[in-house]
């Protein structure tokens, strides 16, 4: 008898950014405590997942050139930890991941993450397992600190190294203009840059996330722009002082104010309006600061299914 094999299905999954960070203590299993608000934009990956004769990972897009395509691929690392929760054969677990980047790499918006996400996702569905996005979650996890986040979207506050959520009320849109950088940072290297900052000195340190809670439930851009704020800032400048003029030069383009994203170095800016992100775009796309800039609105969904049986 022949095989069915199922039609492939693909996932969008969107970027995120860090609204506030605060970086506590170091742990014994070597992450930093957080306190942060997760907030998800309309800029994003899409991941098609096949079921195939020839396993592995294909990346076109946005950086495509610097992903790893073998087993360290968060994607990758996706697909094998469901497939052990859901008790898969080798021979059951063969698929083609096809990553369409729209986020950029190493650019501190969890485009890594999201491809990991939007595989769970989507092979929960060419498997056709019924498993909630909160079992969903607790697999993604076990994949990193930003995986849980990029399933929900919306806005949220997360906690323990972040993959732990509680969805946040915000209004309906904060739009927003993005820095791309020319190269990434490496996530570790920037928490090792604040770590050794914090030793020989003070750098300084976002207040309470209470006040941003209540300024995103508010609506009002300009509130919530006096109290963005990221630890990871210092050291992402540090370790790229171009940064600093990049985030000077959104500000004189119009914004409202500026924030290196998660580890960096991309910039977020929030603007006042939709009119308005456009014009910070085109003046700091002309500004040299930066490879090449976007405007996004959030919140936004987390990963969903787009395309094949299950997009309806
Ligand atoms: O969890 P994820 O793989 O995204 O983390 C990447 C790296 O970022 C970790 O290996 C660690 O160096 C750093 N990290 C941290 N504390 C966190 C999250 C990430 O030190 N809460």
């Amino acid at each position: 008898m022949l095989a069915v094999v199922p039609p492939p299905v693909t996932v969008r999954v969107p970027a995120k950014i860090n609204l506030h960070l605060s970086v506590g203590d170091t742990r014994d299993d070597g992450f930093h405590e957080l306190t942060t608000i997760f907030h998800a934009l309309s800029l994003s990956d899409e991941v098609t997942i096949a079921a195939t004769e020839e396993p592995g990972i294909e990346v076109h897009g946005e950086g495509a050139k610097s992903v790893p395509t073998g087993e360290d691929n968060l994607a990758w690392r996706a697909m094998k930890a469901l497939a052990s929760y859901a008790g898969k054969s080798e021979e059951d677990t063969r698929v083609r991941l096809v990553l369409r980047k729209g986020i950029p790499v190493a650019g501190g918006l969890a485009g890594g993450s999201a491809d990991a996400a939007a595989t769970l996702v989507g092979l929960s569905a060419l498997w056709k397992l019924e498993i909630s996005r909160d079992e969903l979650a607790r697999i993604a996890a076990s994949i990193g600190s930003d995986v849980p986040f990029a399933l929900y979207g919306g806005t949220a506050l997360g906690t323990g190294r972040g993959e732990q959520l509680v969805p946040v009320l915000s209004r309906p849109v904060f739009h927003w203009v993005l820095a791309f950088d020319e190269r990434g940072l490496s996530t570790p290297k920037v928490y090792g840059e604040l770590d050794r900052l914090r030793a020989d000195g003070d750098p300084p340190r976002v207040g309470s996330h209470a006040p941003v809670v209540e300024a995103l439930a508010s609506g009002d851009p300009r509130q919530l722009a006096l109290l963005l704020g990221n630890d990871l800032q210092a050291a992402a400048v540090s370790l790229r002082p171009g940064l600093r003029r990049t985030l000077r030069a959104g500000v004189n383009a119009g914004a409202l104010a500026g924030t290196v994203s998660g580890s960096g170095p991309t910039c977020a800016f929030l603007c006042e309006g939709a009119e308005s992100a456009l014009e910070v775009a085109a003046e700091l796309a002309g500004a040299g600061v930066c490879r090449t800039v976007r405007v996004a609105h959030g919140p936004v969904p987390g990963a969903k299914v787009v395309g094949g049986e299950d997009a309806n």
